[in-house]
């Protein structure tokens, strides 16, 4: 018989995320009281005042098809909001919103890679970077970053990924999972490098540059020879609590935002006209509604990182941004509770959500197997109880592991 799906659908990962999620939910069907900290949702409401924007343009009309690279009021409004957050001189003709920031990164992917080519992709990260690079036909060469140096990069190991097929470095800062934002020195370092490399872009992915705790976040295109060489991709899911409405943007230099747009022509079209419209409001009204939510997350952090802080031999440092904590587990790699061995964060995982009702998103995904990722932006009450149910697990291994030492004794 002959074959009937490409090889590149069939290779792509169904993402363990979505798999607890399924899980996470059927548990909650049957009756358990999950403690869901899995998510990468913010748990804002869209403000009132957007949702309102998006029906007036509604009735105003605005149905059909719209622009491909997005209407003008919305790009000038990006151009606005880089040029305020940044610092940055894109005109609104650099400008193309798409269907959410992950189509901004599968057109990106499309226009930079193919079979031959490289992208370097610096962990912990999100997982769809590799799968839309390898769905584009190139490799994904993953570069390690540590917790003890608070997940910033180290500029040599990223040279030494380098090479002649290196088309693409994908940045995210602030990043998820680690919420580590890149200095300006680390961004300079990297310039310096795609100085020396001529056929290397930046993708930089600043989809949470809204949710900071302090520190500033500087783009890479704001930097000495820094525009010429760098994508930015940004939306209003995160800042503006806008997940389902699907706005996505990429800011480049105008022969690479013509190109991305001739690919969005071809792939979906222009983005939903009356939600654009809701966008631009957002973007140029509602900045102290996602300052608001920004001030909501850092309480919670404070919680969660000291709360994770009290659990023993759990490694945690504090995230500068975003809403996730990612926390190091693997001191109870090894134990054991009831013969369930946890061997690495998927076992974790699983244990937690199986044993502890708690769900969290295993490490392993983001290149980092030492590590879960546990989101905060749920209720107080919520983190209280899912800690208290992660440390209670954890304490039931530990104890497990005590109670086999002697026997391990008595055998050597
Ligand atoms: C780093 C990062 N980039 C992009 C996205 C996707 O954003 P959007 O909802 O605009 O597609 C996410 C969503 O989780 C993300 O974590």
């Amino acid at each position: 018989m002959g074959r009937i799906f490409t090889q590149r659908a069939i290779n792509l990962s169904v993402s363990p995320t979505t798999e607890m999620a399924v899980k996470s939910r059927a548990l909650q069907q049957a009756g358990y009281d999950v403690v869901d900290m899995s998510a990468g949702v913010p748990d804002f409401d869209t403000p009132d005042e957007i949702k309102d924007a998006a029906s007036a343009a509604l009735a105003a009309g605005y149905t059909k098809y719209s622009p491909i690279p997005g209407i003008p009021i919305l790009r000038e409004a990006i151009a606005a909001k880089l040029k305020r957050d940044n610092g940055l001189d894109y005109k609104p003709t650099e400008i193309v919103v798409s269907n959410g920031a992950k189509q901004s990164l599968a057109n990106v992917c499309m226009a930079f890679l193919e079979p031959g080519d490289e992208a370097i992709i610096i962990g912990p990260c999100w997982p769809a970077y590799a799968n839309m690079i390898e769905f584009a036909g190139a490799k994904s060469v993953f570069v390690p970053t540590q917790l003890e140096n608070g997940f910033h990069i180290d500029i040599n190991i990223l040279a030494n990924s380098v090479n002649s097929a290196t088309k693409l470095i994908i940045l995210n800062s602030p990043s998820n999972p680690s919420g580590v934002i890149y200095t300006r020195e680390e961004l300079e370092a990297l310039i310096a490098l795609i100085r020396k490399n001529p056929d290397i872009w930046i993708l930089s992915d600043e989809i949470y540059n809204m949710i900071l705790f302090g520190g500033v976040h500087v783009s890479p295109a704001s930097l000495p020879y820094g525009f010429e060489r760098t994508v930015i991709i940004n939306g209003l899911s995160k800042a503006f609590s806008m997940t389902g409405w699907r706005v996505g943007y990429t800011a480049a230099p105008a022969p690479v935002a013509a190109i991305l747009s001739k690919i969005q022509a071809v792939l979906t079209a222009g983005a939903n006209s009356f939600v654009q419209h809701a966008a631009a409001f957002a973007l140029n009204e509602m900045e102290s509604a996602s300052r608001m939510m920004r001030d909501s997350y850092l309480e919670r952090r404070d919680m969660t990182v000291s709360l994770l802080r009290a659990i023993p031999k759990i490694k945690v440092h504090t995230p500068d941004a975003t809403f996730y904590a990612f926390p190091d587990v693997s001191a109870y790699f090894g134990s054991e509770y009831n013969g369930i061995v946890i061997r690495d964060a998927d076992d974790m995982a699983t244990y937690l959500l199986d044993k502890g009702f708690v769900a969290i998103v295993s490490g392993v995904e983001f290149g980092t197997p030492n590590h879960i990722r546990l989101t905060f932006s749920i209720s107080h009450d919520n983190i209280r109880k899912g800690i208290a149910r992660i440390a209670d697990m954890l304490e039931k291994l530990h104890r497990s592991r005590k109670e086999k030492q002697p026997c391990q004794k008595k055998v050597f």
